[in-house]
């Protein structure tokens, strides 16, 4: 078996993908904004991906912008069968690298046809809407209306399936009155823990949860006590914060991102660490003290 398999598997839409996949945000340049500073790198660590049996791909056509989606094709299209590749819409990005709301119908409706022609895909598996009241963190106010607009575009064919990302637990159960959710993405990580509840109810219902910045994003995670259980286990302190997700919930799907062929290897090993339960109540404390 080979080792990212060991992580099992969990329902994507109609799709059961592994639970260790990745994350494509970190391929474009500095902030996420214009091309990588190394573009053979870069192809490297997708095509490295998927050659080590990565099949849920995380990306969306703002971040470079269009210039991550564009990666991801040269790569990998034609892709191979089983590939799960999700986006996001409902952002854009100013001239300046800033982040930019992009609810209305029209750009909602470009952002899908954007990602389908940087993609190289004549439907998208799944497309999260990613709430903008808040560009750094879920704050409340109705996603109706442009989940409404991406129902349009899955009964037109162009969507298989609807997900959402940045959002509350009101806007999780608002979301699900209007179409069906496959999937929720937020900030979650060993320091970060707000979801625990909605990660245990999502769970309950079937529906996967994708932690983003599951390393502590821009900044990984750093602290002690995380390196202390780490050097214990003979593993790295980004292996056992994700090792950690993957014993946190079965419905935890994970797509960490890197830019580096040797970080994408020792965050796929990741999948041969199994935490042993003294070292538990250890990790519980890196989320009351946060990050250090
Ligand atoms: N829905 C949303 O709003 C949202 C927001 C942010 C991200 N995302 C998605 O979530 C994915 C994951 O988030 P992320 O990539 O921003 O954050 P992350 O996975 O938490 O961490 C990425 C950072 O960790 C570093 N890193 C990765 N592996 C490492 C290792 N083994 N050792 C040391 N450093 C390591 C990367 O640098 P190197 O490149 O040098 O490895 C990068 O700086 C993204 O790719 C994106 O698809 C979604």
């Amino acid at each position: 078996m080979s080792s990212i398999e060991q992580v099992g598997t969990f329902n994507l839409g109609a799709r059961r993908v592994k639970r260790l996949g990745y994350g494509a945000m970190q391929l474009a340049g500095p902030g996420v904004f214009g091309p990588p500073k190394d573009r053979d790198a870069a192809l490297a660590v997708l095509r490295e991906a998927v050659a080590s049996g990565v099949d849920h791909i995380d990306t969306s056509d703002f971040y470079g912008p269009h210039i991550t989606n564009q990666l991801i094709r040269e790569a990998l299209h034609p892709y191979r069968e089983g590939l799960t590749i999700v986006t996001k819409v409902s952002a854009k990005r100013g001239a300046d690298g800033s982040w930019l709301p992009a609810f209305s119908r029209e750009e909602l409706t470009q952002a899908v046809h954007d990602n389908l022609r940087n993609l190289g895909l004549e439907v998208l598996d799944v497309v999260n809407l990613r709430s903008m009241f808040n560009v750094h963190h879920p704050e409340e106010g109705s996603l109706e209306a442009p989940l409404r607009v991406l129902a349009d575009l899955q009964k037109q064919g162009l969507i298989r399936h609807i997900g959402l990302s940045n959002v509350t637990r009101t806007q999780v159960l608002e979301g699900r009155e209007v179409c069906d959710i496959v999937c929720v993405q937020n900030q979650y990580n060993l320091a970060q823990r707000g979801d625990d509840a909605l990660i245990d109810e999502l769970a309950r219902d079937g529906i996967a949860y994708v932690p983003f910045f599951p390393l502590g994003g821009f900044t990984p995670l750093q602290s002690s006590t995380l390196s202390d259980v780490a050097a214990r286990l003979g593993a790295t302190p980004m292996q056992v914060a994700l090792a950690w997700l993957l014993r946190r919930s079965p419905n935890i799907l994970l797509i960490p991102g890197t830019s580096s062929v040797a970080h994408l290897r020792e965050n796929l090993a990741a999948a041969e660490l199994k935490l042993p339960d003294d070292v538990l109540g250890a990790l519980d404390t890196v989320a009351s003290i946060g990050s250090t």
